[in-house]
């Protein structure tokens, strides 16, 4: 019985949304949709009358104009948050996805050992290396389901990719508790979950919270994951990835790591993490 209604409104929203795509069309040649002020009051269909949670949203609302879509800084206007301004990186597997993290070469190169309130609020520069910010991350990742992808490259010039579905992280309260239904697919390999459960190397992540320097809320008893790993980080036990962790540092897992292309001894030389609503593609 459970199992028919799931099926009948399933099928029912597949036909709702079929015919919102179809209708937006037609509103946007008729309707003269530049933004004035934070809301729209003319009554467009759900997706014409906000401005753009996400950078999936600028993606679609660009398209809908037959406007250009190029990757760059824009200011999105997530639910029940003030607005802000993120990289859209509009050229990966479809664009529209919002960047949350980035490391690679620059003129300035950012220190990411940092401590809790930075890790917060958000360091770096949005054109460079940065990390955006855990209650912006809270923010995006609470307001749709969204899925999280890891853009990596090493010093020979390979690029490999992660992606994961149903990534999200709690609030402040919680430690910035992160959690994701599955890892999806990519050539990178899944290094969030790692390699191993045994007692002395815990390197699944799902379900961590947040640890820095100054505040150890890791699996580990015996030392800060942040400290010995030199990152800010959803540490166990400790890790498989850093991805925060400290640039051209090859030491066993200090560096900017991914276990399962390069190993803990190979520090790679550029790496992004970007979110996008899971059904951006349908
Ligand atoms: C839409 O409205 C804005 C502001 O009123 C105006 O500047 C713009 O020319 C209008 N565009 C079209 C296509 O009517
Ligand atoms: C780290 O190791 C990689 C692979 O051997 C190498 O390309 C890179 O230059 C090393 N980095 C440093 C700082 O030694």
């Amino acid at each position: 019985m459970l199992f028919k209604f799931i099926i009948l409104f399933v099928t029912v929203n597949l036909c709702v949304e079929l015919g919102n795509a179809a209708r937006t069309k037609q509103t946007a040649r008729r309707a003269n949709t530049t933004a004035q002020g934070h809301h729209r009051t003319v009554n467009f269909d759900e997706d014409e009358k906000r401005d753009p949670i996400d950078c999936g949203a600028i993606y679609r609302s660009q398209e809908r104009k037959g406007l250009d879509i190029t990757s760059g800084v824009y200011k999105i206007y997530p639910e029940d948050s003030v607005p802000f301004k993120v990289f859209c990186d509009m050229e990966t597997d479809g664009g529209g996805w919002t960047v949350i993290q980035r490391r690679g070469e620059f003129k300035h190169q950012e220190d990411f050992y940092q401590g809790w309130n930075d890790y917060k609020k958000g360091f770096g520069d949005g054109r460079g290396e940065f990390w955006l910010g855990n209650d912006k991350i809270y923010t995006l990742t609470n307001q749709r389901k969204y899925d999280l992808r890891f853009d990596l490259e090493d010093y020979e010039g390979a690029k490999r990719f992660a992606l994961y579905s149903g990534f999200r992280i709690g609030d402040e309260s919680t430690d910035y508790r992160m959690t994701y239904d599955n890892f999806v697919t990519g050539d990178a390999g899944d290094s969030l979950i790692g390699v191993s459960s045994a007692d002395n190397f815990k390197t699944n992540v799902n379900g961590m919270k947040f640890t820095t320097k100054d505040r150890d809320n890791d699996g580990s008893s015996e030392w800060n994951c942040a400290q010995h790993y030199k990152g800010g980080w959803w540490y166990n036990k400790c890790h498989a990835a850093n991805p925060n962790g400290e640039r051209k540092n090859n030491n066993s897992g200090e560096g900017i790591d991914w276990f399962t292309w390069h190993g803990l001894t190979y520090s790679l030389k550029k790496m992004e993490m970007k979110i996008r609503r899971s059904k951006f593609n349908l």
